[in-house]
């Protein structure tokens, strides 16, 4: 198992255990995003399990007096699995009162969070589960595209880009005139998506908003296209946490730019407006 530190001494209040797991939704980012049943959750946790996607901002809430596991991937390191981590949520919720998973955005959306309620009911662990807000929502709220509009949008699809098996997910009738497609995860399969939408009847001059670390310092917003989404991943490296928001309603947001190619700040209405070549 990797990257695992021991979690209980002869010190541990086994007595105190409720055979309870918290799950809890962290948010796109922002502190200020997340419920007051996750921050207090957080802050009266006895033992804390979080992964890469849980900002630094949302660890600094975190007391020190709270017992921190990363389940994560460090840099180069292999991953701890699936089932590593509920087995050491289920061994710690046997031993601690009070034992919180936390993850970004909201746990039941593209967070594992029913694999990890599944396996720790086989394992007799009951699970609550506190909602956090989820990246297409941290991302409406910044850049002010509204996810729907009586005028563009009557429908949202929120997709992953990439099946369980490795596979890309089936675009077919997800985007178009009246729809708005989120994708998650989807940065590394930018060309694939573009050439599924665009098989799919979508105009290559279809508008795209790409937005990297919604919600946090240094949060990044592109306007483009379907034809140029792709390009504009590599030449402006965008990085993960991002995602694509497909649709008219991303025009809505174009209508702000009025810079064009200058660094965004978080918090203003600075756009990147992309066409390349
Ligand atoms: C494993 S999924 C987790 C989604 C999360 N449970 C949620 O509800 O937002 C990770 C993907 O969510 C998206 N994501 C999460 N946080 C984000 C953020 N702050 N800004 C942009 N995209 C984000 C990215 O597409 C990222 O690759």
């Amino acid at each position: 198992m990797a990257n695992v530190v021991p979690l209980f001494d002869s010190k541990t209040p086994a007595a105190q255990a409720t055979g309870k797991v918290i799950l809890v939704g962290a948010g796109p980012g922002d502190p200020g995003l997340l419920t007051r049943k996750a921050f207090a959750a957080l802050t009266t946790a006895d033992i804390l399990f979080y992964d890469d996607l849980v900002s630094a901002e949302i660890l600094a809430e975190v007391p020190p007096s709270v017992r921190r596991v990363y389940v994560g991937k460090p840099n180069g390191a292999a991953k701890i699995t699936q089932e590593e981590i509920i087995s050491l949520l289920a061994d710690a919720a046997r031993t601690y009162a009070h034992v919180v998973r936390l993850k970004g955005g909201d746990p039941l959306i593209f967070g594992r969070g029913g694999e990890e309620i599944e396996g720790l009911r086989l394992e007799g662990i009951s699970v609550d589960v506190i909602p956090g807000i989820t990246a297409a929502q941290g991302a409406a709220s910044t850049t002010h595209i509204p996810l729907t509009h009586r005028d563009h949008s009557a429908q949202i699809a929120y997709v992953t880009a990439v099946r369980r098996d490795g596979a890309l997910a089936d675009f077919r009738n997800l985007a178009g005139e009246g729809k708005t497609l989120v994708v998650y995860m989807g940065l590394g399969k930018a060309a694939e998506i573009s050439a599924a939408l665009k098989d799919d009847g979508i105009p290559g001059d279809f508008p795209v908003a790409i937005v990297e670390n919604a919600t946090r310092p240094g949060e990044r917003r592109f306007v483009t296209t379907v034809d140029q989404m792709a390009a504009l991943v590599a030449a402006k490296v965008v990085r993960s946490p991002a995602l694509l928001l497909i649709g008219k309603v991303a025009t809505a947001a174009s209508a702000r730019v009025h810079t064009e190619d200058t660094a965004v700040t978080h918090g203003e209405f600075n756009w990147v407006h992309f066409a390349h070549g």
